[in-house]
């Protein structure tokens, strides 16, 4: 793993096709914590080869602030995986921090990219170790999720991507990531829960892929807002008002943050002072070891994002 960006927010982590120079070099600015340079299904056949240049001098020309920086290689079952990865991790800087893995099958696939860039490093000389972002985007990658999730200590994220599952399922859509109102409650449900009890059993963050109808901002909020709720770290946003939207769904409520902050602090107080209780009354409700793992969770996703405890009350 990257021991910079092992745990750096990944609210918004956003796509950019690698063969567009325009979108390089406008994706700095977005305000997303993530941004991936993608060689792999936003670029043509044709362009395949070429982005690989331009995305490495955006890599190295631009200045990409603490935004997380990785970038998409083509699939194992291609045949620009080892190009990939070899061209962008010799010539880019250590500013690159991960490489993004998709329609991940099995752990070989995650150890098969583990030792290319082991080697790759220890070639150059590389200091940073570069971290991997694997996609689950088929029903063989959703079966081996477990051992996928454990196969490198590289590994930082685990990622659904909606619109290759939907393929591969044969589910009888034909836009990836929204909801199916004819389906009585979210097809995607099992899915999203099997990836993250994969995720976090592991240690990493876990991520829900895009949501392709770029323009319709409500049904993004709505669906961003399931997977939030879930426990996820993050989604991918396609398109600059996207983030915006993104970003606010993944982030606590300043009312949430204030309480959950209140709360570990009641909670110190009870557990080291006076008669030291292990569960004691907060407000209306009673707290314990428990409420206060649940908290803690909310306090540093605020302070990932910049929050601070509101003054005054
Ligand atoms: C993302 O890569 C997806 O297939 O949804
Ligand atoms: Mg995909």
């Amino acid at each position: 793993m990257s021991e910079r960006t092992r745990n750096l927010p990944r609210r918004t982590c956003h796509a950019t096709p690698g063969s567009n120079e325009k979108m390089l070099g406008k994706a700095p600015g977005l305000g997303a914590d993530q941004v991936f340079l993608d060689l792999e299904d936003s670029v043509a056949p044709l362009e395949k080869e070429a982005a690989r240049a331009k995305v490495v001098r955006a890599i190295n020309e631009q200045d990409w602030g603490d935004t997380v920086l990785c970038v998409r290689v083509n699939a194992w079952d291609t045949e620009w995986t080892y190009r990939d990865v070899t061209y962008v991790v010799e010539h880019a800087s250590e500013r690159l921090d991960e490489i993004m893995l998709p329609k991940v099958q099995s752990a070989a696939e995650v150890v098969a990219l583990d030792l290319l860039l082991t080697q790759i490093e220890k070639a150059t000389g590389r200091t940073s170790r570069i971290g991997i972002e694997a996609q689950i985007e088929t029903a063989q990658g959703l079966i081996n999720v477990e051992e996928i999730c454990a196969a490198s200590d590289r590994l930082e994220t685990i990622i659904f991507g909606p619109a290759d599952f939907a393929a591969s399922t044969e589910m009888p859509v034909l836009t990836g990531g929204v909801q199916i109102p004819e389906y009585p409650g979210d097809h995607f449900h099992y899915v999203f829960a099997k990836i993250l009890m994969a995720g976090r059993a592991n240690g990493l963050q876990v991520i829900d892929g895009p949501y392709l109808k770029i323009r319709d901002l409500d049904g993004l909020r709505d669906y961003a807002m399931r997977t939030r709720i879930l426990g996820y770290d993050g989604k991918w946003s396609l398109h600059p008002d996207q983030v915006t939207v993104i970003n606010e769904v993944y982030t606590p409520t300043q009312d949430q943050f204030d309480h959950a902050f209140d709360l570990l602090e009641a909670y110190r107080v009870a557990t080291t002072e006076g008669d030291r209780r292990g569960a004691v009354m907060f407000g209306d409700e009673m707290i314990d070891e428990a409420s206060r793992k649940m908290a803690l969770k909310f306090v540093s996703r605020g302070e990932r994002a910049g929050m601070t405890r509101s003054a005054g009350d």
